[in-house]
């Protein structure tokens, strides 16, 4: 047992944000409320029986504070512990509406650490994981792609290794499709049982974490379940990615510079929809099963560009907008999966692309820049992450 001076290093503080008593920010959160609410959306499951307290990783993160938030407002029977080391991309502010409940807490903590997520796991009585914490964005695993392996696998491996001594009865690993590697035009939607061939160093950290979930299932019977899914948009999430990226730069009247040619597709889902499949995958996914979470809805990188545009009212100026930039150095072309395996337990995306995208655009306009401490070196043409935490580095282009 760790000693409480553990506690005192300003790193890894055991810390509750106090950001609803900001002023400002207590006004944002009454105006998000009824957004909010309509994303959470309806409670579909009793609550199951073996599950009391969930430690959700990387919980101030975009993907993960959707199901945090569902989780805390729609299952009070629930504790839902976060625990983020809060990262350049995260935002205690993702969960300001509902960090004053009672079955909601929040660690800064690092997953990496050993000492802390065992103390954590014993501290807490943790009986389900849902692990989301990572490395995510492609373009700065080309700068710093060790971090991605420090992160993203020895994070996992870690975590996995905690979970076993402690008995976690349900450890849901969340994986994205990119582990597949590119599918060609016009070629199959990809099931679960296809083979990896990540193809960058971030879906190869993904995949590799993948291969340590499996292991910790086959040796140890830890009882694991992987979900694949598409590109997630949405409010909440740090503006590196290209929607919100775009969004921020085009409500800002600047241009956007866009990779390649602009013809590489990808298949994007709504975070909500994300959340729905989560919350369908914890109480009625099958252990030792891989899901995809997946929309049939693609569209290529320039067309994507051309809508954002328009929805936001600029098709008038849209060629000065457009700035075509160097590719990143591998860009698979698409991503292709097929979803039926998790739709058999229920589940279906509900969010119209459309209707998702205005919803983001609202988002980002008002406050973008209000919700990230500097988001500045998100928005060039090429941004990656160098060896310090915060630090960016403008790739030069030639
Ligand atoms: N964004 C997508 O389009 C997408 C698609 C498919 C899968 N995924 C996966 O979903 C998960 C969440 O993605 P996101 O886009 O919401 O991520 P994000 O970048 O918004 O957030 C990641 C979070 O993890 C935290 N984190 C990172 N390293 C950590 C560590 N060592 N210890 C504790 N916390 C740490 C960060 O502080 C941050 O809050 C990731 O595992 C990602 O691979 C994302």
């Amino acid at each position: 047992m760790l000693g409480s001076d553990y506690w005192n290093d300003d790193t890894m503080k055991l810390t509750t944000p106090t950001t609803a008593q900001i002023p400002e920010l207590d006004s944002i959160a009454q105006e998000l409320n009824d957004q909010i609410a309509n994303d959470v959306g309806e409670r579909k499951f009793s609550p199951r029986p073996d599950v009391k307290n969930i430690l959700v990783t990387g919980g101030a993160g975009f993907i993960a504070s959707f199901i945090v938030r569902k989780l805390v407002l729609l299952y009070p029977e629930y504790n839902v512990v976060n625990f983020d080391k809060l990262d350049y991309c995260a935002s205690t502010r993702n969960l300001m509406t509902i960090e004053h409940k009672d079955n909601y807490s929040f660690i800064k903590g690092d997953i990496t650490i050993k000492d802390m997520v065992n103390f954590v796991l014993q501290e807490k009585q943790i009986d389900t994981i849902l692990h989301f914490a990572a490395q995510t964005h492609v373009d700065n695993s080309f700068g710093n792609s060790a971090e991605f392996t420090l992160n993203n696998v020895m994070g996992t491996h870690v975590l996995l290794e905690a979970a076993r001594i402690n008995n976690v009865k349900r450890f849901i690993h969340i994986s994205t499709d990119e582990v597949y590697g590119e599918v060609e035009h016009g070629g199959d939607e990809l099931s679960e049982d296809n083979i990896l061939a990540p193809t960058n160093p971030y879906s190869a950290t993904k995949a590799a974490a993948e291969m340590l979930v499996g292991a910790y299932q086959k040796s140890f019977n830890l009882p694991t379940i992987i979900t694949r899914s598409n590109n997630v948009y949405g409010p909440y999430q740090y503006p590196e990615k290209i929607i919100p990226k775009f969004v921020t730069l085009l409500s800002e009247g600047r241009k956007v510079f866009i990779h390649g040619d602009g013809s590489n597709t990808r298949r994007f889902i709504y975070g909500s929809d994300v959340a729905d499949a989560v919350e369908v995958i914890l109480h009625k996914g099958e252990i030792g099963q891989t899901y995809n979470i997946g929309t049939s809805f693609e569209i290529s990188n320039l067309e994507l560009t051309k809508f954002l545009i328009k929805q936001m009212g600029l098709s008038a100026r849209e060629s000065e907008l457009i700035e075509f930039v160097e590719d990143r150095p591998f860009n698979d072309m698409r991503y292709a999966i097929d979803s039926t395996k998790l739709e058999a337990l229920g589940w279906k995306p509900k969010v119209e692309f459309e209707e998702g995208v205005k919803k983001t655009i609202a988002w980002y306009t008002k406050y973008s820049r209000k919700w990230w401490s500097d988001i500045s070196g998100a928005l060039v043409a090429h941004p990656y992450k160098s060896g310090t935490q915060q630090e960016y580095v403008i790739k030069s282009q030639k």
